[in-house]
């Protein structure tokens, strides 16, 4: 497999390709990754649920997000490596610049940030800079306290709408990708199809550019619960190599997520 890039990525959007995706947090597992032909992988700041067994995302930090990229780095060849901005680094464009630069130069290709149109202007300021950006858009984990729990976004018609519009503004201020995190299949779809940039999902139905899952859930070890989004595919295949090509090629042929899997409203 030849090196990806944000352009490739955005090449198989325009061909109609799906992109697969997977978190990982170490070198050996991003290896396998990488092996199997995973388009992305993202550090996420999910490693403070399942590496840390915390009940949230919001005790990690800056330092713990490089050390992490530096070992998935090395495990890597030709994937993409993205990093996630942990909770209050990038509260002001300064510290974005700041922290953002650590993730870059720890190994990452492009960093993830959670919010809507109040990202623009930190967003237009790293790309300027240097650094891609992929957005974050539903169920935001950051702010899972502001929420008042994970639960399904984008349930209204108003609020899917404001969505939208959310969207296509991260996409204007130059965001590369847009992760979408449980929200209803149509408006899964409706973000996607507004979108020039690759829409990737988790929990947001089988119509967008790409998926993505938390690799602990895709081996059925996390610490907590299976979230309904995800499927073991470990128990499906029996083998850690078997369960990625299985769910790479699922990706692929549009058969993962199922109904099951998703959200109808
Ligand atoms: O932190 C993470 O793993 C994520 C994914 C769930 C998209 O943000």
């Amino acid at each position: 497999m030849a090196k990806i890039t944000t352009s490739k990525l955005l090449k198989m959007k325009q061909q109609g390709e799906k992109i697969s995706t997977i978190t990982a947090y170490d070198a050996s597992f991003a290896k396998i990754f990488d092996q199997a032909g995973i388009h992305a992988i993202l550090i996420g700041d999910s490693l403070g649920m399942v590496l840390q067994g915390q009940d949230d995302t919001l005790p990690v930090s800056i330092e713990d997000m490089a050390y992490h990229t530096q070992c998935v780095r090395r495990g890597v060849e030709n994937t993409l490596v993205i990093s996630d901005m942990p909770f209050m680094t990038y509260a002001t464009t300064e510290q974005a610049y700041t922290n953002a630069t650590k993730l870059m130069q720890a190994g990452a290709s492009m960093v993830k940030m959670e919010g809507g149109a109040w990202l623009v202007d930190t967003i237009k300021g790293l790309v300027e800079r240097g650094i891609p950006v992929c957005a974050h858009l539903g169920l935001t984990p950051q702010s899972v306290h502001v929420f008042g729990g994970f639960k399904v976004h984008g349930k209204t018609q108003e609020q899917a709408n404001k969505m939208i519009e959310n969207a296509k503004a991260l996409e204007a201020a130059g965001a590369q990708m847009l992760v979408l995190e449980c929200v209803p299949t149509p408006l899964g779809k409706a973000v996607s199809e507004r979108l020039s940039i690759p829409v990737i999902g988790i929990g947001a139905g089988v119509h967008t550019d790409g998926q993505i899952l938390v690799m602990h859930d895709m081996f059925g070890v996390s610490a907590n619960y299976m979230p309904k989004f995800s499927k073991n595919y470990l128990a499906e295949t029996g083998d850690l190599r078997k369960a990625v090509t299985l769910y790479i090629e699922q990706v692929k042929n549009g058969l993962f997520p199922g109904p099951e899997h998703s959200f109808d409203k």
